[in-house]
């Protein structure tokens, strides 16, 4: 089973309407022009969805849930494995037959393959109009005006200038979990990695305006912020005053000042980057929630170097032991990369061995995936039937640890942040602490809602949520 609770690179995933402040930009004499927006990969690109969808409110676009209904489509692509980036192409396939019937329609990519590919996306795919690469959001209504006067621009220059400093600010209809983007680009390059090539060097956002748009959220309606980043817990940024930097620690502690904000998570973090300082505020901030995502990739220090990731299964399992000393009942998740070139049935055995020592509430295992231009990418192969049986063990493994995960939390109390309906009549959903997905039903004399923090007891675990109800 996949978790649905947890972060780090989730389904395709379509931008839904949401947002009446969008509409509220367009000109009211002209009928407004509809965008739809697609999603692949990570939150980062939810995020940028959002920020690009709020950009292109101001030029008088509002969001539609369907593409054939669409005068503009939006394709923010993920480059991280190949299955992801060949998603694409079968989208442009079926948004080619679309423009056909519909010359109209201005088809453009955003995103990670944007990024990676450039204007070698409008050679295999001549009916896309515009291609924006992830640091260039904010020149995106420019690029459509220049659609609209017979151009076809391709921006993957990255800027000098900050996109988030020219994007219109955050009007969006808030819904009670806001993602929020603290740090970009990463400077690890770990050997199998395309994101130090799609989003740059690391770049952190000063505190100051983190902290005026986590105080927009709020006044929205956001009770819960995730602070986004490729590496995250490297955050450094110029604080309030401009004369020194802020750690993600700093940043956490200031943001728990916000009087109405209840929580706040970040994502994702390099084991590295796990300072004594955010550790510890994990153990004295009450607003910071106790989950933590931390991938690992492998349990095999041999692996771990030809992987490049700087640290070994040794000092990981001694981070997890402070972090653990800090904060108990923190729920672990993590990454893990099977059939690395070069991973023998030893080197598999120590991540599963690895994997007992953690006992993970959640984890994404990934089989690998050669991307063109990483150190990896042309080390030899291993047999994919090898692959696939190491998958299936690693999976089996962290599956059974989530099912007993959640088999503990039966008889629990919990807070859960409501989020939005269930599908049964007077049934939420919403969010633990821990970030499982919690179903509640409402009672008459107390009616649920977005927003609501519930204390819920738990009375049954699923696959991959928990039932529970109101104390
Ligand atoms: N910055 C984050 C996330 C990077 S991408 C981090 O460092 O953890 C998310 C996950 O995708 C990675 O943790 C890794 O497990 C997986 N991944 C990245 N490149 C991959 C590749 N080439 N093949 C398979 N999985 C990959
Ligand atoms: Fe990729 Fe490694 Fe950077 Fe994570 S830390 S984004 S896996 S290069
Ligand atoms: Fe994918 Fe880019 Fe995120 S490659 S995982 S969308 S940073």
């Amino acid at each position: 089973m996949s978790p649905k609770t947890t972060p780090s690179p989730m389904p395709a995933h379509e931008l839904a309407p949401q947002s009446d402040a969008v509409a509220s930009e367009a000109p009211a004499t002209v009928p407004a022009k509809k965008l739809h927006i697609k999603t692949f990969g990570c939150q980062m690109n939810v995020y940028d969805s959002e920020r690009m969808a709020e950009a292109m409110g101001t030029e008088g676009y509002v969001l539609t849930d369907d593409a054939a209904d669409a005068d503009m489509v939006l394709l923010n692509t993920c480059h991280i494995r190949e299955k992801a980036a060949e998603k694409v192409y079968s989208d442009l396939g079926r948004l080619r037959v679309l423009k056909e019937a519909k010359p109209s329609l201005t088809i453009g990519v955003a995103g990670c393959v944007a990024q990676a590919e450039g204007a070698e996306i409008r050679r295999r795919m001549p009916s896309v109009d515009l291609v924006v690469g992830s640091q260039n959001y904010h020149r995106l209504p420019a690029m459509v005006r220049a659609v609209a006067r017979g151009e076809r621009p391709v921006d993957t220059e990255f800027p000098v200038e900050d996109k988030f400093e020219h994007l219109p600010e955050r009007p969006m209809a808030a819904r009670p979990a806001a993602f929020l983007t603290v740090q970009e680009g990463c400077d690890k390059f770990c050997a199998f990695c395309v994101v130090p090539y799609t989003r740059g060097a690391e770049v952190s956002r000063p505190a100051g305006r983190i902290l005026s748009e986590a105080r927009k959220l709020v006044e929205r309606g956001v009770r819960e912020v995730t602070l986004l980043g490729q590496n995250v817990n490297g955050y450094h940024g110029a604080d309030p005053s401009g004369t020194a930097h802020w750690s993600l620690a700093q940043l956490v502690r200031a943001l728990a000042e916000i009087d109405g904000l209840a929580r706040i998570r970040y994502t994702t973090s390099h084991p590295n980057d796990m300072t004594e300082d955010l550790i510890a505020a994990h153990g004295e901030e009450p607003k910071l929630m106790p989950y933590l995502h931390l991938p690992v990739q492998s349990g095999s220090d041999r692996i771990l170097k030809l992987m490049n990731r700087k640290h070994t299964a040794e000092s990981y399992l001694h981070l997890i032991e402070r972090i653990r000393a800090a904060r108990p009942d923190i729920m672990l998740s993590g990454d893990f990369i099977v059939g690395f070139p070069g991973e023998t049935d030893e080197d598999f055995e120590a991540t599963l061995n690895l994997v007992r020592q953690v006992n993970y509430g959640s984890a994404y295992t990934f089989k690998y995936s050669a991307r063109p231009g990483t150190p990896a990418a042309d080390r030899p192969l291993i047999a994919d039937h090898i692959v696939e049986a190491r998958l299936q063990a690693l999976k089996d493994l962290t599956n059974a640890q989530q099912d007993a995960g959640l088999a503990s939390m039966v008889g629990r109390e919990l807070s859960v942040l409501i989020e939005k309906r269930g599908r049964n009549e007077g049934q939420w959903v919403g969010k633990s602490d821990y970030l499982h997905a919690v179903h509640v039903r409402e009672t008459d004399d107390r009616p649920l809602g977005a927003g609501v923090l519930a204390r819920v007891r738990v009375t049954q675990a699923q696959a991959n949520s928990l039932t529970a109800e109101l104390v």
